[in-house]
């Protein structure tokens, strides 16, 4: 730890940095011109799963560059996720069918699996032409449940991370790099 560099907000809250800005915006390049050229003439729908997503997402599509559709759906835990036996809730807005549609499921972080199954169970009811699955994120370490995440940003040790979309108790997704939550004088 103590080559790592380190970032504050408001002086008060100290971060490990673990992913910088730059290091995050060079892989989503890559992972846009992978995606692009795998899904070329398939016009996919991507859907994101709030609110974890939602930079990487806005990120990604701008370095895809064939024609996609986008969706989304709200997916949250009563405790907030830190149980992955604990009930995954979805709720999503106004729907596009995705019937016969290739389906990239969008993901910032994908730790049990729990949540990414759950919402793969519900979008393949409409039966879709695929699924596949992109997480800037993947924590093998902490699989319980058998998920295919087809791109990956980074593989990422247990340990619990923070920053460009990711939370703790709802704070720090505005941060634009990713990294681990030294302390917090609330
Ligand atoms: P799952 O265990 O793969 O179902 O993930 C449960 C939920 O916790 C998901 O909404 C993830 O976005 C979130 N999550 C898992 N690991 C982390 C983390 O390291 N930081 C922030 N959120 C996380
Ligand atoms: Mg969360």
């Amino acid at each position: 730890m103590n080559s790592s560099e380190e970032k504050t907000m408001h002086d008060t809250h100290k971060f490990e940095l673990i992913y910088s800005q730059d290091k995050i915006a060079r892989r989503i390049k890559e992972l846009g011109k992978q995606i692009s050229k795998d899904y070329k003439d398939k016009e996919p729908i991507l859907v994101g799963v709030l609110k974890g997503c939602i930079l990487f997402f806005a990120d990604l599509i701008r370095e895809i560059s064939v024609p996609i559709e986008l969706e989304f759906v709200n997916a949250s835990s009563y405790n907030g996720g830190i149980d992955p036996d604990e009930d995954v809730i979805m709720s999503s807005g106004p729907k596009i069918s995705l019937t016969g549609r290739h389906i990239l499921l969008v993901e910032g972080i994908v730790d049990s699996g729990h949540t990414a199954v759950e919402i793969i169970k519900k979008i393949k009811l409409e039966e879709p032409a695929s699924v596949e699955m992109v997480s800037l994120l993947n924590k093998p370490e902490c699989r319980k449940m058998p998920v295919k995440v087809k791109y990956i940003g980074f593989e990422a040790e247990d340990h619990f991370l923070i920053g460009y979309g990711l939370d703790q108790g709802q704070k720090y997704r505005n941060l634009p790099f990713i990294g681990r939550v030294l302390n917090s004088n609330k």
